[in-house]
C-alpha cells in the first residue's frame, strides 16, 4: 500500500471511537520495529518523523524506507511531518511524497500561527496531504514551568474553534497538561478543557506527549474523543534499555545486528502495546 492521507486514518477512527498512534522514527532499525507491530496488531499507522529525524538520518532516506515499509505492509499508513516549524521542512517534506504535516506555529502569536498554518494548508491541500496544526503550548523537556503558568499554556476552546475555521488544517493538537518527554510524578490532564474542546471542534484532535500518562488516562482521553495520539519517549526508553542490557550481559559482542536486536524486540512490544491501548490494533 502506498501512503494514506492522515485525515482519512483520523476520520475512521472519530467514527470507530478509537485513537491511531503516531510513532517517531530516526532510523532503519524504529522503523521496521513501528512497522511489524502495526502488521502484527493490524492497526493503522502514523510514522513520525521529526525535522531532528530528518537532519539525523537525512529526509529522503527515511522516507525511502517508510515507502518500502509501506509498500510490503498490509495496513493502511500515512507518513507525516511531526513538529515542522518552516515552509521549508513543510517542502521537504512534501517533495517527498509524505502523506501528512504538522505545523507548529504553538511557540507564536495566536494570529501568527494562524497566518503560518494557512500558508501551508494552501500548500498541502492541492496535493491531498493532510495538516495538523496545534493551539496551545506543550511545557518541554527544558521547560520548568510554574502551575499557574501551564495553565496559561494551555488550548482555549473558543479560539480553538477559531483557529480550526480559520486556517482549515485536518486535525489540531491540543495541549491539556500534557507534556514531551517523562512526566515528574503523575501527569494531571485537563479532562474538562478537553471535553469542551472536543465538543466546540469539528476535527480530530492530537495528544501529544503520551509517553509516561498511565493506561486509564489515555482510555479516558479516547473515550472523551482524542483521535491520534503521538509516542517518541517510551520507544527511546525501550530501546536505551535494551541495548544497555545487552552489552552488559554480551560485553564483547561487536555486531550491530546482534546489539540492535532485542532493542529491535524491545521497540515493537511498546508500539504493540500502545496499538491496543489506543484500540487501533485489529482496525486495519
Ligand atoms: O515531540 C517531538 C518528538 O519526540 C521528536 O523529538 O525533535 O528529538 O526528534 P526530536
Ligand atoms: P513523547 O516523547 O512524550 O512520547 O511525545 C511524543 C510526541 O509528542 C511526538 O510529537
Ligand atoms: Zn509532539
Amino acid at each position: 500500500m502506498s501512503f494514506v492521507p492522515m485525515s482519512e486514518l483520523l476520520e475512521k477512527a472519530r467514527q470507530g471511537g478509537y485513537a491511531v498512534g503516531a510513532f517517531n522514527t530516526n532510523n532503519l532499525e524504529i522503523t521496521l520495529s513501528i512497522v511489524e507491530a502495526a502488521v502484527e496488531e493490524r492497526s493503522p499507522l502514523i510514522l513520525a518523523v521529526s525535522p531532528g529525524a530528518m537532519r539525523y538520518a537525512g529526509a529522503a532516506y527515511l522516507a525511502a524506507i517508510a515507502r518500502v515499509a509501506s509498500e510490503e505492509a498490509p495496513v493502511p499508513m500515512a507518513l507525516h511531518l511531526d513538529h515542522g516549524t518552516t515552509l521549508d521542512e513543510v517542502e521537504t517534506a512534501l517533495s517527498l511524497g509524505f502523506s501528512s504535516v504538522m505545523i507548529d506555529g504553538s511557540r507564536l502569536p495566536f494570529e501568527e500561527n494562524a497566518a503560518l498554518t494557512k500558508k501551508v494548508v494552501e500548500m498541502a491541500k492541492p496535493l491531498g496531504v493532510s495538516v495538523e496544526g496545534e493551539l496551545g503550548r506543550l511545557a518541554g523537556k527544558e521547560d520548568d514551568i510554574s502551575a499557574d503558568e501551564r495553565e496559561a499554556f494551555m488550548t482555549d476552546p473558543d479560539q480553538a474553534v477559531e483557529f480550526v475555521e480559520r486556517t482549515g488544517v485536518d486535525a489540531l493538537a491540543v495541549s491539556i497538561g500534557n507534556a514531551h518527554g517523562w512526566y515528574k510524578g503523575e501527569p494531571h490532564l485537563d479532562f474538562d478543557r478537553l471535553r469542551r474542546i472536543r465538543e466546540k471542534v469539528p476535527v480530530p484532535l492530537v495528544l501529544h506527549g503520551a509517553s509516561g500518562i498511565p493506561d486509564d488516562m489515555i482510555r479516558e482521553a479516547c473515550r472523551i474523543g482524542v483521535d491520534k495520539i503521538n509516542i517518541d519517549t517510551e520507544i527511546r526508553d525501550a530501546f536505551r534499555r535494551a541495548v544497555e542490557g545487552f552489552l552488559r550481559e554480551n560485553p564483547d559482542e561487536i555486531d550491530p545486528r546482534k546489539i540492535l536486536g532485542p532493542a529491535r524486540e524491545a521497540m515493537r512490544k511498546v508500539v504493540a502495546g500502545k496499538m491496543r491501548l489506543f484500540g487501533c490494533a485489529g482496525r486495519a
